[in-house]
């Protein structure tokens, strides 16, 4: 398989949104335009529940796992590189919703324990408690994504690694810009919060 092949099968992998198909099936509502807008598992908890956001967050981690894998399977470290930031692209502007998708959090986290299950581990364990910590979602995705490149660069791994979680990291806090606006003004929605 080629790398083109990998980036358009990851990109459209990333485009499946479980959060706009599960609001539109069962709530008939567009997630995008209900509490932050994003079509994520933190949003879906907020205005779908518990339930609906477990489901959310499993198949937008699979997508990053599966696009990894099949990487992996296709050419090694650097086709499951390429496809890691493919899918998350994809799900952050998927073709089909016209652009608008989600923060690529769960997305990212399924590709990067795919890539680096120990090392993923360890930054999804910091922002996991940083979140517990402060109620911050957003918070402890940019802190768990940018300490990435930090460990993998402790740990010695490849420079195309690195760069890759860099990409990765800079990209989730783009995609959190607004989130960043809010924690400054300290208007972020805490998790589980409902408001707004
Ligand atoms: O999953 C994305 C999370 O970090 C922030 O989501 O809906 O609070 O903007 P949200």
């Amino acid at each position: 398989m080629s790398w083109i092949s990998i980036v358009l099968i990851s990109y459209l992998l990333g485009n499946i949104s479980p959060s706009y198909f599960i609001g539109k099936k069962f709530k008939n509502l567009d997630i995008r335009e209900h509490g932050s807008g994003n079509a994520g598992t933190t949003n879906t908890l907020r205005v779908l529940g518990a339930k609906y956001a477990l489901i959310v967050f499993v198949i937008d981690f699979l997508k990053g796992l599966i696009a990894t894998q099949i990487g992996y399977k296709a050419g090694g470290l650097e086709f499951a590189l390429v496809a890691a930031v493919a899918v998350v692209f994809g799900h952050v502007f998927p073709v089909l919703l016209k652009f608008k998708g989600g923060k690529g959090v769960a997305t990212s986290v399924g590709a990067l324990l795919g890539l680096f299950p120990i090392y993923g581990l360890i930054a999804l364990l910091l922002a996991i408690a940083l979140i517990m910590k402060t109620r911050y979602v957003s918070l402890g995705s940019i802190v768990g994504m940018s300490t990435l490149p930090f460990i993998l660069y402790s740990a010695r791994q490849p420079r195309e690694s690195i760069i890759t979680s860099i990409v990765l990291a800079g990209f989730i806090i783009f995609t959190h810009r607004e989130n960043i606006k809010r924690l400054i003004n300290k208007t972020e929605r805490k998790l589980g919060e409902k408001t707004k």
